[in-house]
């Protein structure tokens, strides 16, 4: 694997790789890579002919009372790691590289109306951040294709919607979310979850999983479903910060006859917050 830390470098050997005839794939990352993270280096590489994986933790996407400062970085066992998923690229910016003239100065991307709901109501700007950061990414790297995971349900569609509006030739692709055995999905900021909590934290997909199942067994009064499962992660121990009912498609709450459903969920322990997110497809 070929580990380029410069933007120039990087294109220089993609640029050969594309005369070649080569797919290029692509998986931006913020690091602190697990098996969910190697999921979708396997899905751009089972799509494309060579696949570049980024890791860089966005400052713009965090709010000023989150977590940057304190996100795991794991740069070597990251980079032993996708050495053993045998990733052709590693790109791997500083802030300068990314952000030249500053964060303050930099052009934005911004997608709205669908980036003020879900996770962009508790999490202002944070969208804005992902969608700039991800165009510029996409420039940089100029892949045919590129992997999400449908865990970050909203930014997997925020992206898709960046790249139809912004007409971009890039083929975005989900990765499934890969989940622990107890079906915690599997996210970078596990690692907060104390020892205390964690085998009460499965709570927010259980209560998912059990509005899945309601609709599937025909009820449609959604919002007092979304009210049980709020109740049920309250008694849980943990503070909800919502649990919605979506539209798929357009994120919008889910109407009656709404076919393809997706229920939303994003709730605080002590040192971490939470998402996850459950499909049901009807008819
Ligand atoms: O999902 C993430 O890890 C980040 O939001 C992304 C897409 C790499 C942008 O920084």
């Amino acid at each position: 694997m070929q580990v380029f830390h410069h933007i120039q470098s990087l294109r220089e050997a993609l640029q050969q790789e594309r005369q070649a005839g080569k797919r290029i794939g692509f998986v931006p990352t913020m690091g602190n890579l697990h098996d969910a993270h190697i999921e979708l280096v396997k899905i751009a590489q089972r799509h494309c002919d060579v696949v570049v994986t980024s890791i860089f933790v966005n400052p713009l996407q965090f709010g000023l009372n989150e977590d940057w400062d304190k996100y795991p970085r794991t740069l070597a066992a990251d980079t032993a790691r996708l050495e053993a998923a045998q990733c052709d690229y590693l790109f791997c910016p500083s802030d300068t590289e990314i952000y030249p003239n500053g964060m303050a100065e930099q052009t934005r991307v911004i997608v709205p109306t669908m980036t003020d709901v879900l996770c962009g109501a508790s999490r202002p700007g944070h969208f804005e951040g992902v969608t700039t950061v991800v165009a510029k990414l996409f420039n940089i790297v100029q892949p045919d294709a590129a992997v999400f995971g449908t865990k970050d349900f909203q930014q997997l569609a925020v992206i898709r919607r960046m790249v139809e509006d912004l007409c971009m030739p890039i083929d975005i692709i989900p990765g499934d979310i890969v989940r622990e055995t107890d079906g915690l999905a599997m996210s970078s900021r596990n690692s907060y979850i104390t020892l205390e909590e964690r085998p009460r934290v499965v709570q927010l997909h259980r209560s998912l999983n059990w509005i899945k199942a309601q609709i599937e067994g025909g009820r449609r009064d959604f919002a007092a479903l979304a009210e049980t499962a709020r109740e049920q992660i309250t008694e849980a121990g943990f503070r909800v910060d919502y649990v919605s009912i979506c539209n798929s498609h357009t994120l919008d709450l889910a109407a009656h006859d709404d076919q393809s459903i997706t229920i939303l969920g994003a709730m605080y322990t002590r040192g971490a917050r939470l998402i996850d997110n459950v499909s049901v497809v009807l008819g």
